[in-house]
């Protein structure tokens, strides 16, 4: 392949597949490849018309809207001229429907609190909460920072924001005050929501500080409500800045109207690193988002009546956003929510949660996933699983090896795994199999969902051969898509819209087989030019881990004089210890089942690798890592890279 085409050297094969079960086939919410090639037609041939009659089946109107769809990329409208409102979706509209007393969330705490809401409870509380918004002087398009534990406040102060039109910006709860700081000012954020502290693998930790250090330097925030979560007595509060949840919020009447709000009114702003610089706030508005989030949600998780829902994401990320609020609770959804780690008091925690809850549906990543399989598999072997009956994966590419044993031992061999592909920027899942139609192919996130149309391109935005791979871009609006970036046009344009001209690019590369599966073959950045061939660093990393001794693996390139550029790769490893013998093994082995070119130059053993906070391995430090020096052949120690990750904060 020459070095300019753009095309990247597909070298990995799995080729393993697994028909969709004939049980979940019978009653699904897509449940034949007619029905979804109708789907995918009618959204891409008469996408006005699809998208109307969606909109008007799935959402709640106070006016009804005049256009469906005003694209001039990248500026886009869905829904124009009409009224709706995210909170009115999700809570009002199940209690006018007779369904208010339906369980809405079930959430369990860390130390094992426990507390249960229905539709009518959860309206209730979060009418509350806007209403102690508005005394606190927040009004629509006003930018409200949420900084808090996974407690059933955070899903009440996001959708009270929606109630009145204020914009959410939630920061994960791990951030530290400068990044609190840098999101404040960025939003001009007028009212921060937080609380006195959270529960963390049986310690507390004070969040109420943090924030106050971040309120020194963020000069628009006018009003703090802080939430008592631990009890802490000597949370510090500032006189006529910072007030109570229990004394604003408790004491409202809980009746407010949601109001009505424009179609594109913004919904919220989530920030999200960029590879360089700044993080973007990444601005999501109303219809078009509630849509997409509520309609990927019927589609992907096959959602029915009595399942117990789990997404296991924080609120911080958009998983949470999408797939624990918005998507959840628009469809009238039972949303299971847990609060902290997964190995606190033992890594049997989430196996507890599932057995305690009968969870029907659970959705989580892959690197808790490869976690669970470091811990051993006797952790989740005392619990009765059997009430699951579908399995999500999101985040990252999903290791064939990984996708295997979720299958096999979370899933007891019977329940499908929908491998979800999407952004922060993408709203909601863009790529995922159909739990009742698709044949899986582990690692291959599949089939597009109605109305996304993919498109695989080289750098100049011409075809490629997509067997091979390139980079992927979708080529048609879609209700969920970003509107832009907060305050950056121009970045907007330039990130997602430049590179080829009235696509949107993702910024992944991907390819497609034979069968028209789609494989997500990692950032465009992470690409390994080895002698010319370009190489899927995700492909050589699903090889490593595919070897009985390795957990986790994460492949780079390093400058190389002859070849432009060497692959280093890094493992974490089980039942095995880090020698020598154990080195040249993993790389005879990347040589004899993908072949010479993709075997790694060199290879790490690592205590654990570099991640961000939301769990993804930070390859661009391991470059660094991997090209400041030779590896001397006899280094078979450990290396712990989680320092390196403490060193380069949240943004790398
Ligand atoms: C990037 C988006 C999607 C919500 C959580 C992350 C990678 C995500 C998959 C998947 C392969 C995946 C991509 C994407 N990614 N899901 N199923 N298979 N890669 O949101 O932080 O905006 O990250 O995560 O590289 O571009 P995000």
């Amino acid at each position: 392949m020459s070095e300019d085409s753009g095309q990247i050297d597909h070298v990995f094969h799995e080729r393993r597949k697994f028909a969709p079960p004939a049980e979940f086939t019978k009653r699904s919410v897509v449940s034949s490849q007619d029905q979804y090639a109708e789907l995918c037609q009618r959204a891409t041939e008469n996408r006005d018309e699809f998208w109307k009659a969606e909109a008007e089946e799935h959402l709640h109107w106070f006016e009804p809207f005049d256009s469906v769809c005003e694209f001039n990329a990248p500026d886009v409208k869905w829904f124009d001229g009409g009224k709706t409102n995210a909170s009115y979706n999700c809570l009002d509209k199940h209690v006018e429907e007779g369904r208010g007393n339906r369980t809405a969330i079930i959430w369990e705490g860390e130390p094992g609190d426990t507390r249960s809401l229905t539709y009518a409870e959860l309206r209730k509380e979060v009418a509350k909460c806007a209403e102690a918004m508005l005394e606190l002087g927040v009004g629509a398009g006003d930018v409200v920072s949420i900084y808090m534990p996974m407690t059933p406040e955070l899903a009440i102060a996001m959708l009270g924001c929606a109630r009145i039109g204020a914009v959410h910006s939630v920061i994960f709860a791990g951030f530290s005050a400068e990044s609190i700081a840098d999101r404040n000012n960025d939003a001009k954020a007028k009212l921060v929501i937080t609380s006195d502290g959270l529960h963390r693998r049986g310690k507390v930790l004070p969040l109420k500080e943090t924030v106050d250090e971040a309120l020194a330097k963020s000069p628009t925030v006018e009003k703090c409500l802080v939430l008592r979560r631990i009890g802490n007595s000597d949370t510090p509060m500032t006189e006529g800045r910072d007030h109570w949840w229990h004394d604003v919020v408790d004491k409202q009447q809980g009746e407010l109207h949601a109001a009505p709000m424009d179609s594109e009114a913004p919904l919220f702003i989530l920030y999200t690193s960029g590879s360089t610089g700044k993080p973007k706030g990444i601005l999501h508005t109303t219809a078009g988002y509630n849509l997409w989030a509520k309609r990927t949600f019927q589609w992907v998780f096959d959602h029915r009546e009595d399942d117990i829902y789990w997404c296991t994401a924080d609120c911080g990320w958009i998983t949470g956003h999408s797939y624990i609020v918005y998507g959840p609770l628009s469809a009238g959804a039972t949303c299971l929510i847990y609060e902290g780690a997964p190995n606190f008091p033992a890594e049997n925690r989430f196996w507890e949660l599932v057995e305690k809850y009968r969870v029907t549906i659970l959705y989580t990543a892959p690197t808790a996933i490869r976690a669970f399989i470091k811990w051993g598999d006797e952790h989740v072997e005392k619990h009765d699983l059997s009430s699951l009956r579908l399995l999500g994966s999101v985040g990252e590419g999903i290791n064939p090896e990984t996708w295997i044993w979720y299958h096999e031992k979370i899933g007891g061999s019977k329940c499908p795994i929908v491998d979800t592909w999407w952004q922060t920027e993408t709203g909601g899942i863009m790529m995922s199999p159909l739990p009742g139609i698709t044949a899986t192919k582990p690692g291959s996130c599949t089939f597009p969902l109605p109305g996304v149309v993919p498109k695989i391109v080289d750098e100049l935005g011409g075809d490629v051969d997509d067997q091979h791979g390139g980079m992927l871009c979708i080529a048609q609006p879609w209700p969920g898509m970003l509107r832009g970036i907060w305050g950056d046009h121009q970045r907007f344009v330039q990130q997602y819209w430049t590179t080829v001209p009235g696509m949107y690019l993702t910024g992944d590369n991907a390819r497609r087989d034979r069968d028209g599966y789609y494989w997500i073959m990692g950032r465009i950045d992470d690409v390994i030019n080895v002698s010319g061939h370009r190489l899927s660093t995700i492909e050589v990393e699903s090889t490593l881990v595919s070897h009985d001794c390795v957990c986790e693996a994460a492949v780079v390139g390093r400058p190389h004089e002859l070849k432009g550029q060497a692959i280093s790769a890094f493992v974490t490893i089980k039942d095995a210890e880090p020698t020598e013998e154990l080195r040249q093994e993993l790389k005879q082995y990347v040589r004899k089942q993908i072949g010479a070119l993709a075997q790694p130059d060199d290879i790490r053993f690592a205590e654990s690798l570099p991640k961000t906070r939301s769990g993804k391995i930070m390859r661009r430090l391991l470059r660094d890592v991997a090209s400041g020096r030779e590896v001397a052949g006899d280094t078979s120690t450990l290396e712990d890279l989680s320092v390196l990750a403490k060193l380069a904060d949240e943004e790398a």
